[in-house]
């Protein structure tokens, strides 16, 4: 089986981080989003990656080069605008050929992996098998029907009146019957190449299509609210250690990672926590749920809930809670700290 991640796509609603970084190489846990989907691909035994790529992919190729710090080979497929999920299965025809694949969108964060599904998939491969999910308000994303055998009967690309609560997450397998659907079928309202209708057009022509419900922990991270939240999922599984240093009049509670070359001085730090490689923490308390980033300097600063990207600046502002500092921001107080205004 080969793997078709897509990582196209604008993050409109990530801006303004967007606006110099694709939202898949957004840092979750102290790891591209991308890489976190990428481990789930190699942990089901998949090599062969091709990537689906848009106006990020310099940024995207120099993250994840050829795939082979993470054990796989990865192929970077240009997109010239974001044009539907279908239309990526298009432009993947040649890696693709005529094998099984697992088509995962970069922005999806499952961190209880789809290991289970993609083995009754391998077992019984239908032409199509999607993962879905429960979901209260399905209305903004793809829906499926299940006919009494568990088989899909419909899928509606964002209903104002869904017919159920199973929301179609972004993972999906398929064999090789879905390269004629896709070549089948139209543009949508919005004008994309839906791939909610090239498996709707396997279920009308009489192909056997599939779910498989996952139930762990799952977000489309697309806003920030839903990045601070899998931090913090993430996070929960933190597992402490101390490689950096850590000086003697530091107190570390909980979980907490100090990667070798970072420093800790005079802070206090309430796990779970992961401070990255080069980063500088001096007179400051984190946490818990706080992830900073490589070569950062955090001095005089309460922070938790928080997301610090690599290279930032955080220095004598009283206290910041679920917030994300973008790439090299600088945010330092310029006054008394409880008048404290950011500059970034
Ligand atoms: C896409 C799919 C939709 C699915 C969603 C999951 O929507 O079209 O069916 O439910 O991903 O994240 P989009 O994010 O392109 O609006």
């Amino acid at each position: 089986m080969k793997a078709l991640v897509l990582s196209g796509g604008s993050g409109t609603r990530l801006r303004p981080f967007t606006h110099s970084m694709p939202k898949q190489l957004i840092p979750i846990a102290n790891k591209p989003i991308l890489q976190h989907v990428l481990e789930n691909i190699s942990a089901l035994g998949v090599t062969e990656v091709g990537i689906v790529v848009g106006v990020w992919e310099q940024q995207i190729t120099e993250s994840l080069g050829d795939g082979s710090a993470l054990g796989l080979r990865i192929t970077y497929l240009p997109q010239d605008a974001p044009r539907g999920l279908a239309h990526a299965v298009v432009i993947a025809r040649d890696f693709l050929g005529d094998d099984d694949f697992v088509m995962y969108l970069g922005d999806n964060v499952l961190p209880d992996g789809v290991a289970e599904i993609a083995e009754e998939f391998g077992r019984a491969r239908p032409a199509a098998q999607v993962v879905v999910h429960k979901v209260s308000d399905p209305r903004s994303f793809g829906v499926v029907e299940l006919g009494p055998a568990g088989e899909v009967l419909r899928l509606v690309e964002k209903p104002a009146e869904p017919r159920s609560d199973l929301a179609l997450i972004g993972v999906y397998f398929f064999t090789a019957a879905i390269h004629e659907a896709v070549n089948a079928i139209e543009p949508s309202a919005r004008g994309e190449l839906e791939i909610t209708d090239a498996i709707q057009w396997l279920v009308t022509h009489g192909g056997d299509v599939r779910a498989g419900e996952y139930d762990g922990y799952w977000k489309d991270a697309g806003c920030v609210e839903d990045v601070l939240d899998c931090n913090h999922k993430l996070l929960d599984g933190l597992r402490g250690s101390l490689a950096g240093e850590v000086d003697e009049e530091s107190v570390l509670t909980g979980e907490v990672v100090v990667e070798a070359g970072a420093r800790v001085v005079g802070s206090w730090i309430e796990g779970p926590v992961v401070i990255a490689a080069g980063t500088v923490v001096e007179s400051a308390h984190l946490g818990p749920y706080t992830a900073i980033g490589r070569d950062c300097l955090i001095r005089h600063t309460h922070l938790d809930e928080s997301i610090v990207f690599d290279g930032a600046t955080v220095s004598s502002v009283g206290r910041l809670r679920g917030s994300m500092i973008g790439r090299s921001a600088i945010v330092v107080a310029t006054g008394d700290d409880s008048r404290a205004e950011a500059r970034i």
